[in-house]
């Protein structure tokens, strides 16, 4: 199964090493801290890798009306788009309360799928040691509606 988070090892990472991804995933490692999770407890932490370096970080950011609820990698993407920026090379997710490695949601990886083409790698786990390596056109085969943004 190309592409699936399940076939992890076969997955590329678009050109990224290994060394950055490592760096990238310890920046959404150290923004948990910041997650705002009075009701579930479950910190997540994100970092975006931009086409000239930069990196943006999101939290998960709840509320007390549930749905109103903004993941992580949503709030990374958010605040970089938010800065200029549009162009995107990696994204990594950090859920130190999980036991395995926790990928992006659905309308996250909806969200992800606007901004980063198929081959950008997304990294995710509760350690690094546990990171599966997946891409976008791993977590959302099926993309749909691109013919819209043309
Ligand atoms: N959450 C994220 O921030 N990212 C994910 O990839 C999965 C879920 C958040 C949403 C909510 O604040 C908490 O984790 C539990 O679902």
């Amino acid at each position: 199964m190309e592409n699936s988070i399940q076939d992890k090892n076969s997955v590329g990472t678009g050109g990224i090493s290994k060394e950055i991804l490592k760096d990238l995933y310890s920046k959404a490692e150290k923004a948990v801290v910041n997650a705002y999770v009075p009701y579930s407890h479950f910190r997540v932490g994100a970092a975006l890798l931009t086409g000239d370096g930069e990196v943006f970080v999101g939290v998960n950011v709840e509320n007390r009306s549930f749905g109103a609820t903004n993941c992580a990698e949503r709030t990374a993407v958010f605040s970089a788009v938010a800065a200029g920026k549009k162009d995107f090379t990696a994204l990594a997710v950090c859920a130190p309360d999980a036991d395995y490695p926790v990928p992006p949601c659905g309308i996250c990886r909806q969200v992800i799928s606007e901004f980063m083409d198929k081959d950008v790698p997304v990294v995710f786990g509760p350690v690094w040691e546990k990171t599966v390596f997946s891409s976008v056109s791993g977590l959302y085969p099926e993309d749909s509606l691109h013919e819209l943004a043309k």
